[in-house]
């Protein structure tokens, strides 16, 4: 790479990205980088340093927002700083870099982020490429309004596969993002009791953006508590509040409960469906968004499957996403319809379009032909699994002060500061004061202090930063191992 050579020192307590920040600055004030000059692309810096994407983004958005460089749309990135500035405002006011990269997260740990260096980028190009020919010219038209037949054949065959769903293809429904799935079934479910006031229930910290959906349309909305079974030997769900009250629908994620990443109990299970069949207008939606990142023993079947084997009439409304599996931005969503509910869908959604791009879908069903699917969900899930394990192993010495919860699943750990009498304000502000965006988990009726650390897109040594800084930041020492 041009010139440029940078030393950067992974043993140091000064985060790589500031590192990098710093000394691509002293090139620029010291006049070896020069205004309008082109910097090498954030990859080829990544590659050249072996670092992460994410560390010279970092970097650049610095130097980017402190007017050093310059971004030009499909050109990259140029130096916008003349020497002379500098020594004008060296002279006044110091910079003082510090202070304003604190204004920037050096790690979001966002519990929904994914893994978005490993994805296979060539193989799937490959994919794009191949189906964007003249032979496949019908593409340009409109489609199947519940999703193309190739790719909700491939999603039968998966959702068999993996998660023993069992259907047809004509009971599967493709929609961008879940709360196109959600929208429709609300409405669904108006048609189908016209005039009832449906009650729905999710659990305590369900997904908001069902949550919102449902507060949108008005809809009764109960909250059911979930209770933390590490520690006490009640239910994972209040089954006895679902029972008391007058629910119709129950929206659950019962793979993989927010935030303690439990699975709710086979036992739970035949009682949920007990309720469900006990009454013509309930139904269960069963949320199963990122079943296949589980890392211990095997994988749970799905309430689906457990409901199809029990009886004819099935009760859930299975949903599943290849937000986790591949990339939340593809916004392909699938739910796997009752028959019962079948011909009421049709009817009443027969002549709208499918709302995922017809292209898309037919990419997407011949990156999952290719066995290349398969393939990702293998490596991710090792890989997950490994980030999981080192996340564990780094907060392993700081046990006296912090529980940790979900370490089978998922990309997060649920972090229970259980000895701590700082507040959940102040704990994030002295993690955002180091560069750490966290997520504190809102727990109503307790002072408990509860953060999920999301992992998903963060490297190994990113890792090790991450918890280094946090724990210094809350002040927390290590302790050696017994
Ligand atoms: C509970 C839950 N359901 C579903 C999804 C996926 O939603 P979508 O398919 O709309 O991206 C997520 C994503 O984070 C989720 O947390």
């Amino acid at each position: 790479m041009k010139n440029m050579t940078f030393q950067l020192d992974k043993q140091r307590r000064e985060p790589l990205y500031v590192q990098l920040y710093r000394q691509i600055k002293q090139e620029i004030t010291n006049g070896r980088l020069v205004y309008g000059e082109q910097l090498p692309s954030k990859r080829k810096i990544a590659d050249y340093l072996t670092l992460s994407l994410n560390t010279v983004e970092t970097a650049y958005g610095q130097l980017l927002a402190e007017g050093y460089i310059e971004s030009r749309a499909r050109k990259g990135f140029f130096v916008h700083f003349h020497t002379e500035q500098f020594f004008i405002q060296n002279q006044k006011t110091p910079l003082s870099p510090v202070t304003k990269i604190e204004r920037y997260f050096r790690y979001d740990l966002n519990p929904h982020r994914v893994d978005t260096a490993l994805f296979p980028f060539s193989r799937y190009k490959k994919t794009v490429k191949n189906s964007l020919s003249a032979a496949n010219r019908h593409l340009l038209c409109l489609g199947e309004k519940q999703g193309e037949s190739v790719l909700r054949e491939q999603i039968r065959q998966y959702l068999y596969a993996s998660r023993g769903v069992s259907c047809s293809i004509e009971q599967i429904v493709l929609g961008a993002g879940v709360e196109t799935c959600i929208n429709q079934l609300i409405l669904l479910f108006d048609q189908r009791y016209p005039g009832q006031c449906l009650q729905y229930a999710m659990e305590q910290y369900g997904y908001p953006v069902v949550e919102q959906l449902l507060m949108l349309f008005g809809k009764p909305l109960l909250k059911l508590p979930l209770f933390n079974q590490a520690f006490r030997s009640e239910p994972k769900i209040d089954l006895q509040l679902l029972v008391q009250s007058a629910v119709n629908i129950l929206y659950l994620t019962p793979s993989h409960q927010y935030p303690y990443g439990n699975i709710l109990s086979v036992n739970e299970r035949h009682q949920l469906l007990e309720w469900a069949h006990r009454q013509d207008d309930r139904y269960i939606i069963e949320d199963d968004y990122d079943s296949e990142f589980r890392y211990i023993g095997k994988p749970i079947p799905s309430l689906q499957h457990l409901d199809s084997s029990l009886s004819t009439q099935s009760k859930v409304i299975y949903l599943g996403s290849f937000s986790k599996l591949l990339m939340p931005s593809l916004r392909v969503t699938f739910m796997v319809l009752p028959l019962s509910l079948l011909p009421l869908y049709q009817s009443t959604f027969g002549l709208l379009n499918n709302t995922v791009p017809r292209l898309t879908q037919h990419i997407l069903a011949q990156f999952m032909q290719s066995g290349e699917f398969e393939k990702h969900i293998h490596k991710m899930r090792t890989n997950y699994r490994k980030k999981m394990e080192l996340l564990c192993r780094l907060l392993q010495p700081y046990r006296h002060v912090i529980r940790y919860h979900g370490e089978h699943s998922g990309f997060y750990l649920l972090l229970d500061l259980y000895q701590e009498s700082r507040s959940v304000a102040q704990l994030q502000m002295l993690a955002e004061k180091c560069g750490i965006k966290l997520y504190p988990v809102k727990q109503h009726n307790t002072d408990k202090k509860y953060f999920s650390f999301g992992f998903g897109n963060l490297e190994h040594d990113e890792l090790h930063e991450a918890v280094a800084l946090l724990m210094n930041a809350w002040g927390y020492e290590g302790e050696a191992a017994a």
